[in-house]
């Protein structure tokens, strides 16, 4: 299902960005496409990133590193 109608991506696309270890919204946007534009997408986004963080311990000891 398309996530983002400006840049065109959908709900899988974030969470295998999300599970390659992008942890954070401003990541899956640099990954997927630039700055969000309407910002309609970015709750959607943000709960994505938040289940793939939940899903995937290897994402959530990066961010600790970081
Ligand atoms: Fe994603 Fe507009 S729908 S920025």
């Amino acid at each position: 299902m398309y996530v983002c109608l400006c840049h065109g991506f959908t709900d899988t696309q974030v969470r295998d960005v999300v599970a390659t270890g992008c942890t954070s919204v401003s990541d899956v946007y640099r990954r997927l496409g630039d700055l969000p534009q309407c910002r309609k997408c970015v709750p959607e986004v943000c709960a994505l990133v938040r289940q793939g963080r939940l899903d995937c311990p290897e994402a959530v000891w990066m961010e600790a590193a970081e």
